[in-house]
């Protein structure tokens, strides 16, 4: 079926001609889509204003987008992303992103979101909080740990000496598969943190955190990762 996830129909790519329901269209919202098109997907992109503030960015993204509101993309959306200020992560939709996978991009900036005593605490993750929010959702960190215009401008062919690295993490295998085979169309190779118990390891300021570095340098900064910043 066009545009469903199925590694077995696409082969070693993995991710069939998808739709990604992107929810936020910020630097890393119309990053994220732009990479996304030129790798043949189609996006369905949603801010806060509603889709008739975002007519320049579908016009430069071209017939494979379209704008949206929050439910909408999350409705359209084979695969989710969300990719808003950490504030309002409860705002996004529930329902419609039950039973799919939701990648997460964000990241806990306390002068932005305003204090998350649970983070600060070292009792909680940036994603696990949105796991939270999506029971019946999969969520996979993903893009959190490089600046949004690297997403286009850093990738390589696989088996290119020193490619860049990307971590993920999610309780979910699947999910962690279908990070890998999109980070791998993008140019990126992948590296697991676990679990989202884990994934603070690539949260703000730590070693990982938004450099460029091949798989072997990030799983190295990822062990070297404190848990409190
Ligand atoms: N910038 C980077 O290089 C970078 C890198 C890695 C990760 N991140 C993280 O990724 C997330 C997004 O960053 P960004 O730089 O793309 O942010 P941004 O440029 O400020 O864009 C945020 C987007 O989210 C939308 N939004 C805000 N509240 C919303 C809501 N309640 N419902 C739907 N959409 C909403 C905004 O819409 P309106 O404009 O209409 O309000 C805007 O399109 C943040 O958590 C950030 O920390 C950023």
């Amino acid at each position: 079926m066009p545009g469903r996830w199925n590694a077995a129909r696409s082969g070693p790519v993995g991710v069939g001609m998808t739709t990604f329901g992107i929810i936020g269209a910020g630097n890393i919202g119309s990053q994220v889509a732009r990479a996304v098109i030129a790798q043949g997907h189609e996006v369905v992109i949603a801010n806060s204003r509603g889709p008739e503030t975002l007519a320049a960015l579908v016009s430069e993204l071209g017939p494979s987008a379209r704008a949206a509101t929050a439910t909408e993309a999350a409705e359209a959306a084979e695969v989710a992303v969300v990719t808003v200020p950490l504030k309002a992560y409860r705002d996004i939709p529930v329902e419609p992103l039950a039973g799919k996978i939701v990648l997460d991009t964000n990241n806990y900036y306390w002068e932005r979101d305003g204090r998350i005593p649970e983070l600060d605490r070292g009792e909680a993750t940036t994603s696990g909080l949105l796991q939270q929010h999506l029971p019946a959702s999969t969520v996979a960190k993903a893009f959190n740990h490089i600046g949004a215009a690297e997403i286009t401008t850093t990738g390589s062919p696989a088996g290119t000496p020193g490619r860049r690295a990307l971590a993920t993490a999610s309780d979910s295998d699947e999910a962690i598969a279908v990070v890998t085979d999109l980070y791998d169309q993008l140019g990126f190779d992948t590296v697991s943190v676990g679990p989202l118990s884990e994934s603070w390891r690539v949260e703000r300021d730590r070693p990982a955190y938004v450099i460029r570095q091949n798989a072997d340098q990030l799983r190295a900064n990822l062990a070297a990762a404190p848990r409190t910043i």
